[in-house]
């Protein structure tokens, strides 16, 4: 199905950039976009700054704090959101999901919800779905999944004008559900599809197991459909839920993290106290030390450290942003994940779905720069390998780290972590790699694996591999029937 609100613009492994129209505020919203959460009570940093400021097009808010406050409810419902908050994007609006995860209950229906975030002057609305967390009983996941079906059901029938409509994908950590979730949301006529409950996942650095259910979400809801990452605002995680897909995020991170004195890098969270110095120069950083902030009364060091956090987390998307467009998510992705184990776990994870990766990625980018071993698994190398199967040279065939040779009837390069390819491919994308010389074992493993898959697709012909000075661990998965020369041990 092609959505007529979602316009994908450019691609780099399953990130993407695109439009996202938005009707009701008359906007289109270039994603992955990052949506600063705004708590009516609070407000650390106005509205209207974060749009001249930080450049936010749209933001989110929850319905439910208006719907629940006499005063809120009909100042709201008087003026409008936009005015209430002084704010001229466009504005999505909560249900009150949040609230029900965390009391058992809330008094609100989702089509009374919907009709009032309608009525607030919402653009984009969200049905009343069910979080339910990791790990509960695979009958309480079930049971939630369906009531939460039941209701983005009833939310198709609610009229709410040109407001979108959230269809969440809930499932907790079952993929085969969030994979049935996503088919569901899809065939619904509503707009645009968070992946919830995954704050939990977040907080307790199970990035692995986020990929996972955001992989399987996407399985269900095809490529074409626009994602959101719900409660998901720490910078550390966005180049890598990108990569997966993801197109919308929401940030409470910002503020909450502030009022706990925690300072927000690409790299983790920072205890304030434990700052000598700010890595960062954005106003804030530039024009403070670490010490002249501690020193400040609470509310103001409060909004402060809110505006640095904002000013690294709107970075960081555009950061993202251009690594996708020059085509190198995938090596930022891969740069984002030596800053903790849990991140390096949730690349390895995201590049164990290669078959859906390879489906999506585009098949030829700028630079390919291998930065680990981790690369040996991207999907240009795997798709490199799987394709060596189509090609049938003949004969006796050198496959060679050296030169070519004219004893042989064909003379093919071998290049880690690729493996053997005819030398005409060697100026075009991903075999243009910038690989380092000191290669890893991974490499080696990953070339030898290519040499095997075409050795054994041909067998009438006779192959030589002369390598240098690989690892005993990759020459053994090279077939015994090829004949093995150690161009280091035994210089031609
Ligand atoms: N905010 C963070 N997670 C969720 C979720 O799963 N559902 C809703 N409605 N809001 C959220
Ligand atoms: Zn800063």
């Amino acid at each position: 199905m092609t959505r007529d609100n979602f316009e994908i613009r450019d691609q780099d492994a399953l990130g993407r950039i695109g439009e996202l129209e938005v009707p009701r505020a008359g906007v289109t919203v270039e994603t992955p976009a990052l949506l600063p959460v705004i708590n009516p009570h609070v407000r650390t940093v106005e509205p209207s700054r974060l749009e001249s400021e930080f450049g936010a097009e749209i933001l989110i808010t929850n319905s439910y704090i208006f719907y629940g406050s006499d005063d809120y409810r009909d100042e709201a419902l008087d003026r409008g959101l936009h005015d209430v908050l002084d704010f001229d994007g466009a504005i999505m609006t909560d249900s009150g999901s949040f609230q029900l995860a965390e009391y058992g209950e809330i008094d609100v229906t989702t089509p009374e919800i919907l009709q009032f975030q309608h009525d607030v002057g919402s653009d984009i609305g969200t049905p009343v779905d069910i979080p339910t967390p990791p790990d509960v009983p695979r009958e309480q996941a079930e049971e939630e999944l369906a009531t939460t079906q039941e209701r983005l059901e009833v939310a198709e029938g609610v009229d709410v004008g040109d407001m979108l409509v959230n269809a969440p994908v809930q499932g907790s950590t079952y993929t085969d559900l969030r994979e049935e979730a996503g088919r569901h949301a899809e065939a619904t006529d509503l707009d645009v599809f968070p992946v919830g409950a995954v704050v939990p996942l977040m907080n307790d650095y199970r990035y692995a197991e986020m990929v996972d259910v955001v992989a399987a979400a996407k399985r269900g809801l095809g490529a074409d459909a626009p994602v959101h990452l719900f409660g998901a605002g720490h910078p550390m995680m966005f180049a890598l839920a990108v990569a997966m897909g993801c197109d919308l995020f929401d940030s409470a991170a910002y503020a909450l993290y502030a009022r706990d004195d925690r300072y927000l890098t690409v790299r983790g969270t920072e205890q304030m106290d434990d700052l000598d110095y700010f890595p960062c120069s954005c106003p804030v950083c530039a024009e403070h030390t670490p010490a002249e902030l501690r020193r400040l009364d609470d509310r103001e060091r409060e909004e402060l450290l809110a505006e640095h956090n904002l000013h690294v987390t709107f970075r960081e998307m555009r950061t993202v942003k251009q690594a996708l467009r020059s085509g190198n998510l995938l090596e930022l992705v891969e740069t984002r994940a030596r800053a903790h184990p849990a991140m390096l776990d949730g690349y390895r994870a995201l590049t164990a779905h290669a078959d859906q990766l390879e489906r999506e990625d585009s098949v030829s980018k700028g630079a390919f720069f291998y930065l680990s071993g981790e690369s040996a698994r991207r999907p240009e190398v795997v798709r490199h390998r799987e394709r060596l199967d189509r090609l049938n040279p003949e004969g006796r065939v050198l496959l060679t780290e050296g030169g070519p040779s004219d004893r042989y009837d064909e003379s093919w390069r071998v290049v880690a972590p690729f493996g053997p390819f005819p030398r005409h491919l060697s100026e075009t994308y991903p075999l243009t790699a910038e690989v380092p010389e000191r290669m890893d074992p991974e490499g080696y493993r990953s070339a030898a694996k290519g040499v095997a898959r075409l050795a054994e697709s041909n067998p009438e012909t006779e192959f030589t591999l002369a390598h240098h000075d690989w690892p005993e661990s990759a020459l053994a998965l090279v077939p015994e029937d090829v004949d093995v020369v150690d161009l280091s041990a035994d210089p031609e």
